[in-house]
């Protein structure tokens, strides 16, 4: 962002000054009786998310990778065992895999939703594996690996179809870990169930990131685990804290993964604007679609299935030639982000798990074709006037050039 920028992609500046003095009182309490780690900061942030996700257990940690990787831990998932999840997501998810020891495979996304499509994860399970019997497992035919467990990553802001991703995993005797990391408050409207189910409240247990740009943020580093299991809930904090349920009585080895108190205390000032900020998201990218109504050609704006109701941690469109998009609206002052440019199984980092271009269709045209445009609370109207007048007139001249 320079100083020329009209429309910052991201302001991270104006909520923390409104908040200022409540988040000042957060320092003060802590300086003033020292209590850094643990302590009713943190039980009271672990006690108010958890009430905001409906889940029955939070327990508070230092990221959302960390969740992820206490998450597949706690459920026993085993060093070479296999984690299916999506190439589209942040290398967060797969990090956490390999983390434990576990091997990855990846499923396509489904190219309205851009979260794993259950028809691949289906293909996957019942095609490249079969059940063995003697084991008790579903087994990967050509690694001869027992696949464990299933990451559905609730993709800026939109929940993957939860239903049949369960269903599978009930089916093969698999555990679904949600990363919620993009989607707190999230909406999931099981058509099995016929109710609406918050995001982190479908699978064994589910992670949460508040790195600062997310929906709801940190001033720093931190995360959390949520589940409705409480012998998950009761390994997950043991394994953030050296393995110790109680202090220096270590049953198992695990890891310093603890939220830091003054971070929960801050979180619990901003979890009260939460639904305040979630809804007006909602309202600007609707206001968003409706600007980009009359550029449908052009412009492929996030479809919300009748089934998610999204709290739009980013608000990403898809255009061709988006790089050259992106220089016209940085000239116009306008900041943009890719989430994520090169798919995960074509990064270097994973060459030798032997994908190739072309294994993953959707994942890899998406992949070239999307752009995130400014999205956060405080985006004013006539901000996003000037973002949509921007893509449309680089839109207009790309057609006008094409004739
Ligand atoms: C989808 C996804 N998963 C996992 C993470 C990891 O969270 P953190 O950065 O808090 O470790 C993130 C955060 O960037 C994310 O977006």
């Amino acid at each position: 962002m320079t100083s020329t920028t009209k429309v910052p992609f991201l302001d991270l500046v104006t909520p923390h000054q409104e908040l200022k003095a409540e988040l000042m009182q957060v320092v003060e309490k802590a300086l003033g009786n020292a209590g850094f780690i643990g302590g009713p900061m943190v039980e009271d942030f672990e006690r108010e998310f958890a009430k905001f996700c409906d889940t029955r257990y939070c327990v508070g940690v230092n990221s959302g990778t960390d969740a992820l990787r206490f998450a597949f831990m706690a459920a026993d998932v085993k060093p070479g065992e296999i984690i299916v999840t999506v190439p589209h997501t942040f290398i967060a998810t797969t990090e956490a895999i390999s983390q434990v020891g576990a091997h990855i495979a990846f499923v396509d996304i489904n190219e309205k939703t851009y979260t794993m499509d259950p028809e691949k994860l289906r293909e996957y399970l019942e095609q490249r594996c079969e059940f063995d019997k003697s084991r008790g497992k579903l087994i990967e035919k050509a690694s001869q690996r027992a696949v464990s467990a299933i990451v559905p990553v609730h993709l800026y802001g939109q929940t993957a179809d939860m239903d049949p991703i369960l269903e599978l995993a009930s089916k093969y005797n698999l555990v679904v870990i949600e990363d919620a990391c993009q989607a707190h408050g999230a909406e999931y409207f099981s058509r099995k169930d016929g109710v609406w189910k918050k995001a982190g409240t479908m699978g064994r247990a589910a992670a949460f990131s508040f790195y600062p740009g997310k929906n709801l943020g940190a001033c720093g580093e931190a995360g959390s685990a949520n589940s409705n299991d409480e012998e998950m809930a009761k390994r997950m904090k043991m394994i953030r804290d050296h393995g110790q349920a109680k202090k220096y009585y270590h049953d198992i080895e695990g890891y310093n993964g603890r939220l830091d108190s003054i971070q929960a205390g801050w979180l619990s000032v901003k979890l009260r604007h939460l639904t305040k900020w979630n809804e007006s998201r909602r309202q600007l990218a609707h206001r968003y679609h409706e600007l980009f109504a009359d550029a449908k050609d052009s412009v492929i704006v996030p479809q919300e299935s009748e089934w998610t109701k999204g709290v739009y941690h980013l608000y990403v469109v898809r255009v061709q030639d988006r790089e050259a998009l992106q220089a016209h609206l940085a000239q116009a002052g306008i900041g943009t982000g890719i989430h994520y440019p090169i798919p995960l199984h074509l990064q270097k980092a994973y060459q030798h798990l032997g994908y190739k271009n072309g294994d993953f269709p959707v994942t890899e045209r998406v992949a070239l074709e999307i752009v995130s445009l400014p999205m956060y609370p405080q985006l004013k109207r006539n901000q996003q006037d000037e973002v949509v007048g921007a893509v449309k007139e680089f839109c207009a001249a790309r057609v006008g050039a094409a004739r």
